[in-house]
């Protein structure tokens, strides 16, 4: 198996299809790997079950984002998607990032490409950019700071009254921490394909069968969803409201990954995935984050590949807006 490292033969689907042995305990090997390997797993709630159950650290990408920049490891494993792993690494760059599949995209990232964004920005001279942690490092070079779902009203916050802001690429986002923070912003016009599918109609019936559940969504949402909805937050914030608060159903509209962990912390409550327009696709999924799987894991492991590689010159200049998101959350204890 040793010579095999560092083959990119091994990677012409973007990840490495080798078959595994069925009688080994891939859980087993893993843990021993990571040991061996000085690696530890970060995964994202939108992983798979099997996958957040394996990782060291589970989370929104502001808190995994924090522990990349952190950690100890030698090696990280990203379970997440592109922009994530890009993002730990840039953070890291002395450690190995590695992503399982890196197929794994993001349909937001991708509608915002830095060669339109850099023309649009010419049309706002003298603006503070504000992009979304979901962008290429590429974005990020073009960004004076980053910020996430979970501290977008608090980075928007912290730009001076009389400053103009350029907000991108989610335009639901940007207009939901618009309407709260009462700043206006020119908002770059971009979208998620599974929170923007998400059917207002299926979602209200739903809510006439059970009508004490709590509405629950992510700010990637549309905003007739955000009007309607009892709670709006980052993945862990929507976690979190599910554990404190005392209704026993919920109406979970986002992508149905994160219900693993609500079921974990409150098994007797009910949690629904709300359904998309489009009743034959399995939508609610991130296509990009369920390109990921145990076994891909386990060969990633074994072969340090597939391996995030950032040019120096682009990594030290998307750095610093990463940066600057991270010292205003640790100021204010996010
Ligand atoms: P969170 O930061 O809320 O986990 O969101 C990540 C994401 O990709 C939402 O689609
Ligand atoms: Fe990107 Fe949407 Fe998937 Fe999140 S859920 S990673 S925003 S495509």
């Amino acid at each position: 198996m040793k010579n095999k490292i560092y083959n990119n033969d091994l990677l012409i689907k973007g990840y490495v299809d080798e078959e595994i042995d069925p009688k080994i305990d891939i859980k087993h090997e893993i843990n021993l790997l990571r040991k061996q390997k000085n690696a530890v797993i970060l995964a994202h709630y939108y992983q798979e079950s099997e996958i957040q159950d394996i990782a060291d650290y589970i989370g929104d990408s502001l808190y995994l984002s924090q522990r990349a920049a952190k950690t100890k490891a030698d090696i990280i494993v990203f379970c997440g998607v592109h922009f994530m792993a890009e993002t730990a690494k840039i953070l890291s760059p002395g450690k190995k990032v590695l992503l399982p599949d890196l197929n794994a995209g993001c349909s937001l990232a991708d509608s915002c490409k830095a060669e339109d964004f850099s023309e649009f920005l010419r049309k706002y001279p003298n603006h503070k950019v504000v992009s979304y942690i979901n962008t290429s490092a590429e974005i990020k070079a073009l960004t004076d700071i980053i910020c996430t779902s979970s501290n977008a009203v608090q980075i928007i916050e912290s730009i001076p009254e009389n400053e103009k802001i350029v907000f991108a690429p989610d335009k639901n986002l940007g207009n939901y921490i618009q309407s709260l923070t009462g700043r206006e912003m020119v908002i770059w016009n971009g979208a998620c394909h599974v929170h923007e599918q998400f059917s207002l109609e299926k979602i209200l019936e739903l809510k006439t069968q059970f009508p004490e559940a709590k509405i629950i969504a992510h700010p990637e949402c549309n905003k007739p969803i955000l009007i309607i909805a009892d709670f709006i937050g980052s993945t862990s914030a929507l976690l979190k409201f599910t554990q404190k608060d005392n209704a026993d159903t919920f109406i979970v509209v986002t992508e149905s990954g994160i219900i693993h962990q609500m079921k974990k912390a409150n098994p007797q409550k009910k949690y629904i995935p709300a359904p998309p327009s489009d009743s034959s696709c399995n939508c609610s999924d991130c296509i990009y984050m369920k390109l990921n799987t145990v076994k891909k894991l386990y060969n990633a492991l074994l072969f340090e590949m597939p391996e995030i590689v950032v040019k120096e010159e682009l990594l030290l200049k998307a750095r610093s807006s990463i940066t600057r998101m991270l010292e205003i959350s640790e100021k204010l204890g996010l």
